[in-house]
């Protein structure tokens, strides 16, 4: 990425893949301002005063407009002027059957993995423009087939999906860009969260949330507007989309319900 961002924004950057966006977009620009935003605080952010946390539920709308009012605040006064990298990563899965889910959990999800993303990007977007630079959501291989059993989630990837590609084409000619990111089994918190037993996918078929990050930075660096990460990912994306779309969504359904919680386990 060299020198193309004075400042780096990201949801997220506590834990997982968004930990290891901030960690090798630091190791490019060891001095660069970056702001993430999440409940927990990254542990490599204390006592770096480039380094600022902004404490939020990301899935509380008071608490987001507070902070983005501060965000702007904070980088209106920030020294550097030049391009601006969000990355809009933070996002969690339900798993089970919908109906089992109360209502509540699922408008939790929709808020911080889609309602959030839009609010941020359309609110910083001006100042985006005004400066030039990038866009990164974090999708998800999910976004290629309705997921049984994470109806919820991969619809929200889906959405995340379609309306990056969708603001990538509305930005041609501004100087600034978007990218969607659609990582495979990845090794972070994101499957016991989400409720799934604890080792879902064999470890030969995961990423490590580093090698994502690299693949996410290269795919933003080469200018792509989506990139799935890991060759077995893109090939089985690709062939998920080749399918009609009743039998895609039974295919998903059948391959992830084998990873139903172990009941001896709960
Ligand atoms: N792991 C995978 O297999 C996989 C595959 C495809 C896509 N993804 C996507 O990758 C992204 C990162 O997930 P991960 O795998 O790195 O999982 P993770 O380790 O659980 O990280 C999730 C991040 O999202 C933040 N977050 C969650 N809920 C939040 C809330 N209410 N408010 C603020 N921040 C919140 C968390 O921060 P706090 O807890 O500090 O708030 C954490 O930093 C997600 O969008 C996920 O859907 C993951």
């Amino acid at each position: 990425m060299g020198s193309r961002y004075d400042l780096a924004i990201i949801t997220g950057g506590s834990s997982g893949i968004g930990y290891s966006i901030i960690e090798g977009y630091l190791k490019l620009e060891p001095d660069a301002s970056i702001f993430n935003l999440s409940r927990r605080k990254p542990a490599s952010f204390s006592n770096v005063p480039e380094r600022q946390h902004l404490e939020c539920d990301l899935s509380d709308k008071n608490q987001r407009k507070k902070v983005l009012d501060e965000l702007e605040r904070r980088i209106r006064s920030a020294k550097g002027q030049g391009r601006i990298l969000l990355v809009n990563n933070a996002g969690f899965g339900l798993y089970g059957e919908t109906g089992d889910t109360p209502p509540e959990e699922h408008l939790e999800l929709l808020e911080v993995n889609v309602c959030a993303l839009v609010e941020i990007t359309t609110r910083l977007l001006p100042l985006i423009k005004e400066r030039g630079g990038s866009i990164m959501n974090i999708a998800s291989t999910s976004a290629f087939q309705p997921t049984p059993h994470l109806s919820t989630y991969g619809a929200s990837k889906a959405f995340v999906l379609n309306w990056t590609l969708a603001l990538n084409d509305e930005l041609k000619g501004s100087g600034v860009n978007a990218i969607a990111v659609c990582p495979g089994p990845t090794k972070t918190e994101f499957f016991k969260r989400a409720g799934f037993k604890d080792r879902v996918v064999p470890a030969g078929y995961s990423h490590d949330p580093e090698q994502v990050a690299n693949m996410a930075l290269r795919a933003l660096n080469a200018g792509k507007p989506f990139t799935v990460t890991g060759l077995l990912n893109k090939l089985a994306s690709l062939f998920s989309t080749m399918l009609p779309l009743a039998l895609r969504t039974r295919v998903a359904g059948r391959v992830i319900r084998r990873f139903r919680p172990n009941p001896e386990n709960q």
